[in-house]
């Protein structure tokens, strides 16, 4: 069957990007941008649209607003080879939308959630889950739908007998407020990076904070930038140093192509090491370009550049 590797179920939006602004947005002016973008956002489905591109038979399963955002997305997971078959187009909800505010240094986001909050259990395909081998979620916090049910996500997910992994993302409201102790036990790979595994335990190192989680989770995965990655399994820790970059663009999306490299290994049955290498090599590559997907053409353009920037393989 087509697409059936892999599972991603997650948020949907677009993200409405302003770069070269003049001055900060302050109440009551107006100032100018020099140039905008329009593009899929959203990490659930760059992971996915990453995941395509490099030869993972992908499916999405989420929710949008029956408006040119949601056709937008629609059109673009399309191009990128995912299926959209498990996408649900809401009347009642509009397409999510981040407004990005690109500075040099750092960037200011508001974001509207519209369908994606809408998304929950229910919406997933469970009679067709045991058709995939892997099925992953992430931006838990965003998704206000599939946070309340996310226990049982999982636990429903194992009983159809794929792999499971979960990328948590950042809190927005700072709460944290994740039952890792129900949850993960049902989770094969979990993967934070390291301020969200600190902001959820409360820990002040990253041993503290794998120490507080370790009796619950399988696999942990931690990413940890251009440091690299490690993972936690069977008591056993396993570093791998990130590529050096000669060609950094920016890192959006870094952690999302991570997550596809590393699945895609994962999938493979790969040993943890090649699963984090593979990994740390799409972050790497998805920094060498704009945002999260421009690195992520198709398979023999990504090769040639992995190869070439990196003296590596797919
Ligand atoms: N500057 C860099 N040079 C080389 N590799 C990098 C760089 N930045 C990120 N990576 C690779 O990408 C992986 C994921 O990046 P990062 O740790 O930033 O994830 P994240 O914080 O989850 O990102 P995101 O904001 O996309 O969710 C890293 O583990 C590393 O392998
Ligand atoms: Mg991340």
């Amino acid at each position: 069957m087509p697409h059936h590797d892999l599972l991603v179920v997650g948020e949907l939006n677009v993200d409405l990007i302003l770069n070269e602004i003049e001055g900060f947005p302050k109440i009551g002016t107006e100032i100018l941008a020099d140039q905008m973008n329009l593009v899929m956002g959203s990490s659930s489905a760059i992971m996915a649209a990453n995941s395509a591109s490099i030869g993972v038979k992908t499916s999405f399963c989420g929710l949008v607003g029956d408006d040119n955002f949601g056709k937008l997305i629609l059109d673009e997971l399309s191009k990128k080879q995912v299926s959209t078959k498990y996408i649900q187009t809401s009347p009642d909800h509009k397409t999510g939308i981040t407004i990005v505010m690109n500075y040099e240094e750092d960037r200011a986001n508001v974001t509207y959630c519209g369908a994606m909050e809408a998304l929950n259990e229910n919406h997933i395909p469970w009679n067709e889950l045991g058709d995939f081998k892997h099925f992953h979620l992430s931006n838990f916090f965003i998704q206000k739908g599939i946070r309340n049910d996310i226990t049982n996500i999982f636990k429903k997910a194992k009983t159809q007998g794929v792999t499971t992994s979960l990328d948590l993302q950042w809190d927005p409201e700072n709460k944290w407020d994740f039952n890792y102790k129900e949850c993960l036990p049902h989770v094969d790979v979990f993967m934070p990076n390291e301020s969200e595994l600190l902001a959820l335990t409360k820990a002040s190192s990253i041993e503290e904070g794998v120490k507080l989680i370790s009796p619950y989770a399988n696999t942990i995965v931690i990413k940890m930038g251009s440091k690299g990655s490690m993972a936690y399994q069977n008591g056993e820790k396993t570093t791998v140093k990130a590529f050096k970059n000669p060609e950094y663009v920016d890192a959006i999306g870094a952690g999302d192509s991570f997550n596809s490299g590393f699945i895609q290994k994962y999938i493979e049955r790969k040993s943890i090491e090649k699963c984090l290498k593979h990994g740390n090599l799409m972050g790497a590559l998805n920094t060498t370009a704009a945002g999260g997907t421009a690195a992520f053409t198709d398979r023999d353009n990504i090769n040639g550049k992995v190869k070439s920037i990196f003296n590596s393989a797919l």
